[in-house]
């Protein structure tokens, strides 16, 4: 018996899909076919995917052609797939000719012509509404904010607003964006989403604005220094029913939640330690003491929880280029510490001590993309990498996407506890 395999998303099911599976049977007598899990679409960069794993399978099983579906979860797997199964042979479509000639030492690799003018990317475009996208901001740089907009199908950054129309001008200009505005009226038409990269004194205002007029806010962190203004502010983003989202990239992010998830669980045992390092040298657009602190205070509080003990902050200033702040928390039964440094290359590094091993991320550890768990006594390191692309804020926008197609408003990747934790923390006198 003849045993084939191909692969693929098989979102929005078409023609094409129809095409390759039949074309695949007809190479054997047994078809398999590896439909992407969601995770593994994420992780290689594939973020709009329409259909549910569950439905794309069922297409997939409804052609009446295939006699086994199976998963395809990793990068790597179809080398595990063609031997264990024992596949006589790999049909995969032309736009992916050459990435599978490793596979020929195992068995046949055909690639097919794609079938013309159509694909699940066109299919996509046709069916989402496009959700217009816009920028509030106080300097024309936008961080890589348009770029991360254009990864994410069904997003168009529409315009940007700034109290300077110069900085407005040479933003859209600078970016290539439609239009740009200083009034706040006309720049918010049609909008549905509002990104606000201001500075922390100016964010309240726009986003009480925003949340007014209806829509949906992704905002840098802190939205105020003053408590009871963010209080307001998730209060009336819930009365409106819109969502309001703290821009702290790492929660988002797929990886980050397994990390929390290890290190929550007895994998290591008790957690005794929780030590952090950061410098702003290797943030690609620079970063100030106080936004790196932000996302060491959210490592801590998503891993320790918002009921710590004890703490205390010394900062200390050499000069105008040197800026060093350490953090300490007291837990009932472990601590947490953090150093940030501006403009001193400290050893960047978050690093989980328990009573049974430890988890160690290192470098730009904030971006999550690979960490090791140490157990103890076991002399094999178990290494856990996840996909990380440009700057992460595609995967903020992703979300949201997400939470608006399921009409959920209340992100529940950060609470408003854990963010009220945070500010806490950000506001407390240094020593
Ligand atoms: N395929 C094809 N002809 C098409 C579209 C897809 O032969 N017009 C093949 C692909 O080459 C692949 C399989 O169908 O072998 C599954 O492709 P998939 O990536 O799921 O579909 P696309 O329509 O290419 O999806 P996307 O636009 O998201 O890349």
């Amino acid at each position: 018996m003849k045993k084939v395999i191909t692969y693929g998303t098989f979102d929005l099911f078409h023609q094409g899909h129809y095409n390759i599976i039949k074309r695949a049977k007809a190479y054997g007598d047994y078809l398999i076919v590896g439909v992407t899990s969601e995770s593994y679409d994420i992780e290689r960069g594939k973020l709009s995917v329409h259909d549910s794993l569950l439905t794309r399978i069922e297409n997939v099983k409804a052609t009446g052609l295939v006699d086994e579906v199976i998963v395809e979860e990793y990068l790597g797997q179809k080398t595990r797939d063609v031997i264990q199964y024992g596949i006589d042979t790999l049909v995969i479509g032309s736009d992916w000719i050459g990435k599978f000639d490793h596979l020929k030492q195992y068995c046949n690799v055909v690639y097919l012509e794609r079938t013309k003018n159509i694909s699940s990317t066109q299919l996509r475009e046709k069916s989402n509404e496009i959700c217009r996208f816009g920028v509030i901001t106080d300097d024309a740089d936008d961080f890589g904010v348009v770029k991360e907009t254009k990864y994410v199908s069904g997003i168009h950054i529409e315009r940007v607003f700034s109290d300077d129309i110069d900085i407005a001008e040479e933003f859209c200009k600078k970016y290539e964006l439609d239009s740009y505005s200083n009034d706040f009226d006309e720049f918010v038409k049609d909008l549905g989403i509002v990104y606000i990269k201001s500075h922390v004194s100016k964010r309240y205002d726009y986003i009480k604005k925003c949340i007014d007029k209806n829509l949906h806010v992704i905002c840098d962190f802190p939205f105020s220094y003053d408590m009871e203004k963010c209080q307001e502010l998730n209060r009336l983003a819930k009365e409106k029913n819109v969502a309001l989202m703290e821009n702290i990239v790492s929660v988002y992010l797929r990886a980050f939640t397994q990390f929390l998830w290890i290190a929550r669980s007895n994998e290591i045992g008790k957690i005794l330690s929780v030590n952090i390092g950061m410098s702003s040298d290797y943030f690609p657009y620079g970063k100030t003491l106080e936004d790196m602190s932000v996302i060491a205070i959210t490592a801590i509080i998503k891993l320790l929880g918002t009921d710590y003990k004890y703490l205390s902050k010394h900062n200390i200033n050499l000069d105008e280029d040197i800026e060093f702040s350490s953090l300490s928390f007291r837990y009932d039964n472990c601590v947490a510490r953090a150093q940030i440094a501006k403009g001193a290359d400290l050893h960047n590094h978050l690093t989980i001590f328990g009573t049974e091993g430890s988890i160690v991320l290192e470098d730009d550890w904030w971006n999550t993309g690979y960490f090791k768990v140490i157990k103890k006594g076991v002399k094999k390191v178990d290494r856990r990498s996840f996909n990380f692309e440009g700057t992460g804020f595609r995967y903020v926008i992703q979300e949201l996407q997400i939470m608006l197609r399921d009409k959920r408003y209340e992100c529940n990747r950060l609470t408003d506890a854990e963010g009220e934790a945070i500010l806490t923390v950000m506001n407390k006198e240094a020593e």
